[in-house]
């Protein structure tokens, strides 16, 4: 049993899920998929590190500047849905610009109010069950082999009409890996309570369906 008291133990309030985990795991749509299923609002975090990341790059600024990018924090202008934030350049720069204080501070407000709205909330990114959320009620951390999660990537980048070798997509996702991890702000981190959810022997129906089978049995909710 934790010794963290749950947050949904104080009355009347909805639960609070964190699902983190490395690049192209399947946290993204695990996390979606929790939120339909017990109709919960849902924060992507990694839209907003890669939100910063192109708006700087419209601008021009430079990525190795943390100045430029704490900017580009408080004057996003990004539509959730520009296809531009899924592309490799801008992963290339969240990457970066994640890894600066100054930026994780700016984006830290308006994601733990958004992990405290009283009928609860999803969350996925890096940090959830260890800085934005540390008492949620259900901390997953969803993983998968790199030579998966590249294979992943691939097809997702190849739907959207983009030229990439399974080389390049598996280099690039291991030196995400890598600064993700190493990095000393809020580094990509299991959280002590966290439940791992390996996906590498699972589709995506097999993968949605153990997430809902965890958090129904943690929630007592089905
Ligand atoms: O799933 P994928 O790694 O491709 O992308 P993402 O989750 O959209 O995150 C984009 C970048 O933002 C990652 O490279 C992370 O380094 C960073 N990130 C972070 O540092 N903390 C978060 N809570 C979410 C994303």
């Amino acid at each position: 049993m934790s010794a963290t008291p749950s947050r949904q133990s104080k009355p009347g309030r909805g639960p609070v899920i964190a699902v983190d985990g490395p690049a192209a795991s399947g946290k993204g749509t695990i996390a979606a998929a929790l939120a339909v299923h017990f109709g919960l609002p849902h924060m992507d975090t990694g839209l907003l590190y890669r939100s910063v990341a192109l708006t700087l790059w419209r601008w021009g600024g430079d990525p190795g500047n943390p100045f430029e990018a704490v900017r580009a924090c408080s004057e996003m202008g990004i539509s959730p849905e520009d296809p531009e934030l899924r592309s490799e350049a801008v992963s290339r720069i969240a990457s970066a610009i994640s890894a600066y204080p100054v930026v994780r501070a700016a984006l830290l407000d308006r994601q733990r109010e958004f992990a405290a709205l009283p009928g609860g909330a999803v969350l996925d990114g890096r940090d959830i069950g260890t800085v934005i959320a540390p008492g949620a009620d259900l901390k997953l951390f969803v993983t998968a082999a790199p030579e998966v999660r590249a294979r992943r990537r691939l097809k997702e980048l190849e739907g959207r009409g983009m030229n990439a070798t399974l080389a390049e997509v598996l280099a690039d996702i291991k030196a995400r890996d890598a600064r993700d991890v190493e990095r000393s702000a809020a580094p990509l981190d299991q959280a002590g309570d966290a439940i791992v959810l390996d996906t590498s022997a699972m589709d995506r129906e097999a993968a949605i369906a153990e997430a809902i089978r965890i958090a129904g049995e943690k929630l007592g909710r089905p």
